[in-house]
């Protein structure tokens, strides 16, 4: 097989399109099915050995391994035991880092900065592709607005405006400016699409999603990455509005390729296209092949399904060739521009050098610190002076390595984050640093990705061991001058089959909480968690709050630098942080209603507690104030198809430089539908001395400005008049008008 070429270049459309002919030309049918087949390179996976499978050309991908070694020696196999030599991809979940962890995607979000995204990205790809991976099951892109859902944390929030940023951002970092780069790996947009409105939050369940909320909420972060030129998507496990999304044509072929123009290819999630019968949507396996593959799945991830019916499926006249050998295409390409035929191996040194380069561990401190929320600062507790002597670090995540990176540890990783007490005692070398746990947390009902999480299966503490570490805990309260407490959730309790129906902090940390407060210390408190939770309580009566979110490797370190004020604090708010798990799904671009809030008319939503947010979207503090003014859209009218700038001057009126995140956000008054309250549609992060000013430019565009509507059917954009905020948070008061005219 005489597929040279030199690794890296860059090929032409013309030139993939002849080398995966060539290939097409020499492949069985068995081998062809094969290409379309990822399998499991762990245990936990049934089925025959994978050294088996590949020798037979019955593999085109592998993933749940990640072990440079056993890459080398599975790739030696495919590319000299099996019939056409056609090399491996290896995938892994590498969703925020690889061995240098980054913060989780939601506290990523949380910058409002895509740079700190792709930075975080390239390293995570770097590391990756060292190690021997080709493939990340990332960015995930599900647009998520009810906080009990668990896997809020691996996006980018509620807002769709910022989640294509962000996916954007991402799709760079991961792939490089060109899909092939050598040092970086393919992304795949994941879950594709409307998995963050499962029904309740609950995991897996159903998702009804009327067209108009999908168009305009759940797809532009997906359409975003495939502008970014995202190499593969991942379909969704639950049923969308009654079809799976695993063999969902409307997704995977009218949406992703006619309108989109993929050109990529799609793979299921793991198990999915099996998960086709469980769903009681297919017949059984052979049905479930058929439609998933004919919906445009090309590869099945672990199920085995295509590789026990495909073939049959072709010889038999239910499938032509031709659609077999269409995915096999869209798979080849990208192993072809990958370089894979040029350089099937990983050189086993390398990812020592790699993960050792000190400017990995920088960028994720950096990256720990931008995402980071200050949420509270009454009488300015925060900064914290450095001359402090006698200070006590409280709760169970206080100095948990496995909390501090997260949700989606890669798998076989060793956490090795540097926590919240470390990050202090660093910070205050010379005092007086004391730590303790207080009771332990855990889920109620374990997890089956406990297996990965060594805390979650440590022995459970007996009442009275929780007692006395609560008596502990509140001794070393007493004995200190100020106390940080770390709390939140554990590691197993945000992510996939983590949802939650409560957003309260879970065990008895808010107890703890109300019991160290009730000795009249300053009481700082830094929240380690993977979702938005209901701290009504610590909201009213803690002074300092900072959401630390999970921070990965280096966030102690960012802890304390922004405790202690060697940072500022610029953070804001990617989803609404409701006051009760019962008020989820709570998002800011609601439509109003008959009784809008704040109206003569205005009736309680709810009569036992208003579900108002906590903390709403885009809201952050910081340890300088600002005033944005002068509101300006360049003119008053403009025509349908033309862009619009809109400015504004942010001021740093405090005495420390700081960032100030700058929004705008629009609302069409009237219309074919009705239109969100508020929805963002511009954003910029801006660092400012004291006393500094600056002006923020917007270009709002027509697709900015128009909807795909339920009305008409269609995309428009409508001759009506729009309401124009621009401000620090959702809550925005300076406002201006633009008409839209034909
Ligand atoms: C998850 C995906 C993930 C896949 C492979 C599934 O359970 O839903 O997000 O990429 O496993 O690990």
């Amino acid at each position: 097989m005489d597929v040279k070429a030199n690794a890296g270049a860059v090929l032409s459309e013309a030139e993939v399109a002849e080398r995966v002919e060539a290939l097409i030309s020499q492949m069985s049918l068995e081998e062809k099915v094969g290409q379309l087949t990822q399998v499991g390179g762990v245990a936990f996976v049934p089925g025959p050995k994978p050294e088996e499978v590949i020798r037979k050309g019955g593999a085109g991908s592998v993933l749940w391994l990640n072990d440079t070694k056993q890459f080398n020696a599975l790739q030696k196999i495919a590319v000299e035991e099996s019939p056409c030599k056609i090399p491996l991809l290896f995938a892994l979940d590498v969703i925020h880092g690889y061995r240098t962890i980054f913060p989780v995607p939601l506290a990523m979000a949380s910058s409002w900065d895509p740079s700190v995204a792709e930075r975080a990205q390239t390293v995570a790809a770097k590391e990756a592709r060292a190690a021997g991976l080709h493939w990340t099951f990332g960015p995930m892109l599900d647009i998520a607005r009810d906080a009990r859902w668990g896997r809020i944390v691996e996006g980018a929030g509620e807002d769709p405006f910022l989640g294509a940023a962000m996916a954007t951002a991402q799709v760079r970092g991961f792939q490089g400016p060109t899909l092939g780069a050598p040092d970086r790996v393919v992304a795949c947009a994941k879950h594709f699409a409307g998995y963050g409105a499962a029904d309740g939050g609950r995991d897996y369940d159903p998702v009804y999603l009327p067209e108009g909320q999908l168009r305009n909420v759940y797809f532009p972060p997906f359409e975003a990455a495939v502008r970014a030129g995202v190499g593969t998507f991942m379909s969704a496990y639950m049923d969308l509005n009654d079809v799976p999304a695993s063999g969902n044509r409307f997704l995977l072929r009218d949406v992703l390729r006619g309108e989109w123009g993929f050109g990529g290819f799609v793979v299921s999630d793991a198990f999915a296209v099996a998960s086709l019968v469980t769903q009681g949507f297919a017949r059984d396996g052979r049905d479930a092949a058929f439609r998933a593959l004919r919906a445009g799945l090309d590869m099945d991830m672990a199920s085995n399904t295509y590789a026990e019916n495909l073939a049959g499926l072709v010889e038999d006249g239910t499938l032509k060739p031709d659609d077999v050998d269409a995915a096999v295409r869209l798979i080849l390409a990208i192993k072809v521009r990958m370089g894979l035929f040029e350089q099937p191996y990983v050189d086993e040194s390398k990812l020592a050098q790699i993960v050792a380069l000190p400017e990995h561990r920088k960028e994720a401190r950096l990256a720990a610190q931008r995402s980071m929320v200050l949420l509270r600062n009454e009488g300015h507790l925060l900064p914290l002076p450095r001359t402090l002597e006698n200070v006590a670090v409280i709760g169970p995540l206080a100095d948990s390595k496995e909390a501090t990176e997260g949700s989606w540890m890669v798998f076989g990783h060793t956490p090795a984050a540097v926590t919240v007490l470390e990050g202090i005692r660093a910070k205050l070398p010379g005092a007086r640093v004391e730590y303790a746990p207080g009771p332990e947390i855990r889920r109620d009902i374990a997890s089956w990705m406990d297996f990965l999480d060594s805390e979650a299966r440590k022995a459970p503490q007996t009442p009275e061991e929780a007692q006395a570490a609560f008596q502990a805990a509140l001794a070393t309260a007493r004995s200190a001058d100020v106390v940080v407490m770390a709390l939140g959730e554990a590691a197993d309790m945000a992510g996939e089959a983590a949802s939650r129906a409560s957003l309260d902090l879970p065990g008895r940390q808010e107890e703890l909480l109300k019991a160290v407060v009730a000795l009249g210390k300053p009481v700082v408190l830094v929240l380690l968690n993977g979702r938005p939770l209901s701290i009504g309580w610590a909201a009213e009566n803690v002074p300092a709050i900072l959401e630390a979110w999970e921070p990965g490797s280096e966030g102690g370190h960012a802890v304390a630098d922004i405790l202690f004020g060697d940072i500022n604090p610029g953070g804001k708010l990617p989803i609404t942080f409701p006051r009760k798990g019962s008020h989820a799904p709570l998002y800011y671009a609601r439509n109003l209603t008959h009784s809008p809030e704040g109206s003569p008319m205005y009736n309680p939503r709810y009569w036992d507690g208003l579900p108002t947010a906590l903390f709403p979207f885009g809201f952050g503090l910081s340890y300088t104030t600002f005033s944005i003014t002068n509101l300006k859209v360049a003119a008053p009218q403009v025509k349908v198809g033309n862009s619009v700038t809109v400015t504004a001057d942010v001021t740093n009126t405090g005495s420390v430089v700081g960032d100030e995140v700058v929004q705008l956000y629009i609302h069409q008054k009237a219309g074919s539908d009705s239109r969100p309250m508020r929805e963002l549609k511009g954003f910029e992060r801006v660092t400012l001395r004291p006393g500094e000013k600056k002006t923020v430019s917007f270009l709002l565009e027509p697709a900015e400005l128009g909807y795909w509507s339920t009305g008409a059917g269609k995309w428009v954009q409508e001759a009506e008049a729009f309401d124009v905020w621009v401000g620090a948070d959702s809550t925005a008061t300076l406002h201006a008008d633009l008409v839209v005219v034909r």
